[in-house]
This record gives structure tokens, C-alpha cells and sequence, in this order.
């Protein structure tokens, strides 16, 4: 329950994320961003540190990453960043996979940065491209072929995802389960080889299972848990004309500690002096990663498969310059089109050695 105390001290805006008159606006809110909260009106940009120790942001090009499975048909994925809830992997896979995979730990969701492909299951087959994510309950039988080099970010639970607790826009917004892809059931015949490898990926793993008839014979099936794929493009963005609104409001699909949202191309917001662009805060309770599939901030492109995590509790927001650029160049743009995919966890995540091999430093000068 929240409080009617809601205080306003010294030097405020009238609006919220508006009309700053040169004052950072930086939030130091609780549970994300629908807990407690105040918004403090700053002289200096509280960005604009170094820092000294393991808590820091870093940023890293995946595209400089070198998962396994990107020069080895026989490798897996590369761990980026784990806690006891989650773990965030990046595949970039350009072979089928000679084996069967079957993450034993948690559920699956996987984002197509790039690519597309054909992935068997023991539902049947579903085809994947740009933009789609790809749901695989835990413990579910797949092999990934893929059409070209793939590039996936994939985030396993430690339980299963589910579809957010309907709110007051009701259940199919701004994700409509309705529009999900399910598979066709497609039993694979035995293609006369003496044995088939069914790799379980687990924590201590992986084991591998050897079957002498193909893992993929399911004649049929019933029932409420199957892999789906649901593109980008059919999910409903919500906007408003005079506030930035606050990224809970593109939650997607979630876990035990693991909140997945969708950022997408919309409208920017129309009515003068208010913000465009998202307000500095220290997310008090939330670890966040996004990764940038496309697009751009106002003109100004954004590294397609940039990963930037910020660890909870140390500010992190755009650069000022980019929110002076935002302000000045109000009347030149109408639209936002940039595609964000983020992940918020509750535990703090540990990036792997290849993330702080590959940091870009931006916070170590
Ligand atoms: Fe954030």
C-alpha cells in the first residue's frame, strides 16, 4: 500500500521528468520503479565518476565475444553474467549442432539478434529469425540449425518464465500471448547413425545421454508447457504524450528474480519540456542488462550488440550530451526507434572473466 505522503522540498519541477532548467534528474526509487521513490534534482551529473573496486557498469561489444560455439559445431554457448536465479549467455552458432541440447537447470529465453534458422523439438519444428524470442521450457529437447551465422542472447531461469500478473491494461498488453508461434507436432525418423547425443547442460556439466533412436518421435502431444517463438514486432508499445514512462511498463515475460523487457521504436513524446530520454538512477534493487539490437538515439546510432550492465545501487543513465542533443533536436524528431531488450535481476549478477576482459572501460578512466 502506498503512502499519500509525497513530499516536495526546495527546487522541484511542477511535472515529473520535465522542465529541469538545467538540474540532473536522477531517481532513487525502491523495487524497480513502482516502489518508494524520490526524484532528486541535481547540480552535477551523477554519472560522472571513476571508480575503485568490483562494482562498476561495463559495457561490452558481443560482437568481440568469442562463444565456443562460434568456431566448433561441438561448443556451447559463452556464460556473460550470472547469480543464483539467472544466467545471461551469448551463442553465435553458424553450424547445425551435431548433438541434441537440453538445459536441465531452468527455462530458456532466447533472443534472435541475429540470424535465422530452423529449430527442432520434441514439439515439432519452429522456424526463427531477426527479432524473434524463442521460449524452451526447462528440460526441453532441441537442435539448433541455423540458416547463416546466429547471434542469441539467452537468459535461463532457475524456474519457469511466465507472462507478468495481468495489470490495469488487463491481460494482452502490452504482450498478447495470443500471437505466439507453436509448434506442429513432426516425429523425426532414426537416420541410421548407431547413436544419438542428447547434451544436458546443467551446473558441474554437462552430461551427455546416448539414445540408439532419434530424441525428437513425438507423434503428439497435450498439454500447457511447449516452446513458442513471439516476434518483436507484434508487441504493443505503450506510450504517453507528456512523460517518459517508466521501463516497467514494457515487461515482457518473468521468472523468480529475472524481469525481461521489451524497449521498441514508438513515438517520442510530444508535449514540450518533457524528457525524452530515460532519467539518471542507481535502480536500488535491480541489477539491469540491455543489450541494443537496433536503432538509434535520435540520430545517433547505437552499436548494434552492445551489452551494458549496471550493478544496483551505482547510477548509470545516458551520457548528458546526449540529453542536451535530445532537447535541442526536439522538433526534428517525432519517433524513438530504438530496440532495447533488458533483463532485471533481483540478486546481483556476476559478469564471467570474458565480460571484464572485454569491458570497454567506460567507467575506469
Ligand atoms: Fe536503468
Amino acid at each position: 500500500m502506498e503512502s499519500f505522503v509525497h513530499l516536495r522540498k526546495g527546487k522541484t519541477p511542477k511535472r515529473v521528468h520535465a522542465d529541469l532548467d538545467g538540474l540532473k534528474d536522477d531517481e532513487l526509487g525502491r523495487g524497480g520503479f513502482v516502489g518508494r521513490t524520490a526524484n532528486m534534482y541535481r547540480r552535477n551529473d551523477p554519472t560522472a565518476y571513476r571508480t575503485v573496486g568490483p562494482l562498476r557498469p561495463t559495457d561490452v561489444l558481443s560482437s568481440e565475444l568469442k562463444p565456443a560455439d562460434a568456431s566448433d559445431a561441438q561448443g556451447g554457448p559463452l556464460l556473460m553474467f550470472s547469480n543464483a536465479d539467472s544466467q545471461v549467455l551469448l551463442s553465435r552458432r553458424s553450424e547445425a549442432m551435431p548433438f541434441f541440447a537440453r538445459y536441465v537447470d531452468g527455462d530458456l529465453l532466447l533472443f534472435v539478434h541475429k540470424g535465422s534458422g530452423l529449430l527442432e523439438t520434441e514439439f515439432g519444428p519452429l522456424r526463427y529469425r531477426d527479432g524473434d524470442w524463442v521460449y524452451i521450457p526447462k528440460a526441453c529437447t532441441f537442435r539448433q540449425v541455423p540458416d547463416t551465422e546466429n547471434t542469441w542472447l539467452m537468459i535461463q531461469a532457475t524456474d519457469d518464465f511466465r507472462v507478468p500478473p495481468a495489470g490495469t491494461l488487463g491481460r494482452h498488453f502490452p504482450f498478447d500471448p495470443a500471437q505466439v508461434t507453436i509448434p506442429e507436432p513432426s516425429p523425426i525418423d532414426d537416420d541410421g547413425r548407431d547413436e544419438y547425443e542428447v547434451r544436458l547442460y546443467h551446473e558441474g556439466g554437462p552430461t551427455s545421454l546416448f539414445y540408439q533412436h532419434h530424441p525428437l518421435d513425438v507423434e503428439g502431444w497435450r498439454g500447457d508447457n511447449f516452446p513458442f517463438t513471439f516476434n518483436i514486432e507484434d508487441y504493443t508499445v505503450i506510450t504517453s504524450e507528456s512523460v517518459h514512462l517508466p521501463p516497467t511498463v514494457h515487461l515482457f515475460m518473468q521468472a523468480t528474480g529475472v524481469y525481461v523487457m521489451n524497449f521498441l521504436p514508438k513515438p517520442a513524446e510530444s508535449v514540450p519540456g518533457t524528457e525524452r530520454t530515460p532519467w539518471y538512477h542507481r535502480n536500488v534493487d535491480y541489477d539491469e542488462i540491455a543489450f541494443f539490437h537496433a536503432g538509434s538515439l535520435y540520430g545517433i546510432p547505437m552499436p548494434p550488440g552492445l551489452i551494458s550492465h549496471a550493478p544496483q545501487g551505482v547510477h548509470h543513465g545516458a551520457p548528458e550530451k546526449a540529453r542536451e542533443r535530445a532537447r535541442r533536436k526536439f522538433d526534428e524528431y517525432d519517433r524513438v526507434d530504438w530496440s532495447v531488450i533488458a533483463i532485471d535481476t533481483r540478486r546481483r549478477l556476476t559478469p564471467s572473466a570474458e565480460i571484464l576482459a572485454n569491458d570497454l572501460g567506460q567507467h575506469q578512466k
